[in-house]
């Protein structure tokens, strides 16, 4: 392959450069194009569009394959906790033992939220969505502890504000389920490590103390560590864009937050299980909401299924499918919603719509059948998917801040709207 590449317009020919990733991946570098020439390129949802370079997280949608930091998705879910992946993917290696240990102690000392926060939360209608709260609550960390807000840290400093904001997004999400069923707050405890703290936030009372189940811990730590990063996808583009116009982190993850909200991305977990309940609230007719789905007059999508990127499984689904089928093996739990998944994903699979679209379950297709094993209601789904991208937004943030080629983030447009026209007055208009 040459260095360059040629973009002939009319009697002109442009020479672009070629941009080489460290997997053969190559890009035709246009970010010059328009200085050159009038021309922009076009590409709606970015679907053919790169717009940083990255060291974090590769993936293959043709092959399936998903890495962090080099290591396959597959070893880092099996053998990794969640704070480790989270230190791999900010920090870019592995920590060793005294690292790790001193990262977890670090959570252990910035769990609490400071108190006054608690009035945020009874400020809250009881319905209110926790996505909602949990944007607003991150972003309001910044007024709380002010002196944590700089856009350019030292490393000392940088490392605080990690820790702290990867413990608090677990205490923030747990305090909004208890306020949202009206429980007394349980705060995080010393001796209990990431993922047994969340659970005992959440379903700890002062009636009854929560019993902990391994099976349940490991469930947990797999879901969280295979929604850790997952490169430039919609909710971490927007921590980037945020970002680029030196918004602090607070700021720019909040409205990752907000991004992730959507069906089509985080929200997707809560609208699966949604549809599988509508299903079976309607007799469990697949073929009809298959139908449906391949239907381009109505509205109606397969949810937890596709992607923008993969065009083969989802390597996070195959190992989330296994994980809800032991633990509800594990936990004797019979959920009719999973057998209905199962015939929904094998019925969709076999169907040339979905085929010839390469239409495959993605990461959000079983993962909410775990959740309700678990206890977590519909509405935490999406926080859940939160809690487990932080360490991807915080790493995408910080790479973007120290890379010399960032600029901020503004795209251009093709304008389709009227011509020149002259104001009219209001008394003349008809
Ligand atoms: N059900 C039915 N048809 C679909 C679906 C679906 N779930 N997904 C894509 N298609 C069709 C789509 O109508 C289009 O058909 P055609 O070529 O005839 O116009 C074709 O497949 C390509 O789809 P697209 O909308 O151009 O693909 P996209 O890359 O823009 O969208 C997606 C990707 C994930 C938004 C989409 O597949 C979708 O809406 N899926 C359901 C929502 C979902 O599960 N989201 C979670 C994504 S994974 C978690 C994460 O966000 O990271």
């Amino acid at each position: 392959m040459g260095e360059s590449a040629k973009l002939i317009i009319g009697d002109k020919t442009y020479e672009l450069p070629i941009v080489g990733g460290a997997e053969n991946e190559y890009a035709i570098d246009i970010s010059k194009l328009r200085a050159q020439s009038d021309f922009i390129t076009l590409d709606p949802g970015f679907g053919n569009t790169g717009a940083c370079q990255s060291a974090i997280t590769f993936l293959d949608g043709d092959k399936g394959i998903l890495r962090y930091r080099g290591y396959p998705i597959e070893q880092i879910a099996q053998q990794s906790s969640f704070v480790e992946t989270s230190y791999l993917l900010i920090f870019g290696k592995l920590p060793n033992q005294k690292e790790l240990a001193k990262f977890s102690d670090t959570f252990a000392e910035y769990s609490m939220i400071h108190e006054d926060m608690k009035n945020f939360f009874n400020a809250y209608p009881s319905n209110a969505h926790p996505m909602a709260i949990l944007s607003a609550m991150i972003c309001s960390l910044s007024g709380y502890y002010p002196e944590l807000v700089h856009t350019h840290m030292s490393p000392e400093f940088f490392y605080r504000v990690v820790a702290q904001l990867l413990s608090q997004v677990r205490t923030i999400a747990a305090f909004s389920f208890k306020k949202s069923i009206g429980q007394p707050f349980v705060y995080p405890r010393h001796d209990l490590k990431y993922v047994p703290n969340f659970l005992n936030m959440m379903f700890s009372s002062p009636a009854k103390p929560y019993e902990m189940h391994e099976e349940v811990v490991t469930a947990l730590k797999v879901l969280l560590i295979l929604h850790a990063d997952h490169e430039q996808n919609c909710s971490t583009s927007t921590v980037r864009m945020v970002g680029s116009s030196e918004a602090n982190l607070y700021a720019s993850i909040s409205a990752g937050i907000l991004a992730l909200w959507g069906p089509l991305h985080g929200g997707a977990n809560q609208a699966v299980i949604e549809m599988l309940q509508q299903i079976h609230a309607d007799g469990g007719d697949i073929q009809k909401y298959i139908n449906m789905a391949k239907d381009k007059t109505s509205k109606f999508r397969l949810m937890g299924f596709g992607h923008r990127v993969y065009k083969n499984f989802d390597p996070r689904a195959k190992i989330i499918k296994k994980c809800a089928d032991d633990l509800l093996n594990k936990l004797g739990i019979h959920d009719p919603l999973l057998d209905l998944a199962k015939q929904l994903e094998e019925a969709a699979l076999k169907d040339s719509y979905f085929v010839e679209r390469k239409l495959y379950p993605n990461v959000d297709f079983y993962s909410g059948i775990i959740y309700r094993a678990i206890g977590i209601p519909l509405t935490m789904f999406p926080v859940m998917f939160a809690i487990g991208r932080m360490p991807g937004w915080i790493a995408h943030w910080k790479e973007m801040m120290d890379d010399p080629m960032t600029k901020i983030g503004r795209p251009r447009q093709i304008y389709t709207g009227e011509l020149n026209r002259n104001y009219i007055p209001i008394d003349q208009r008809n």
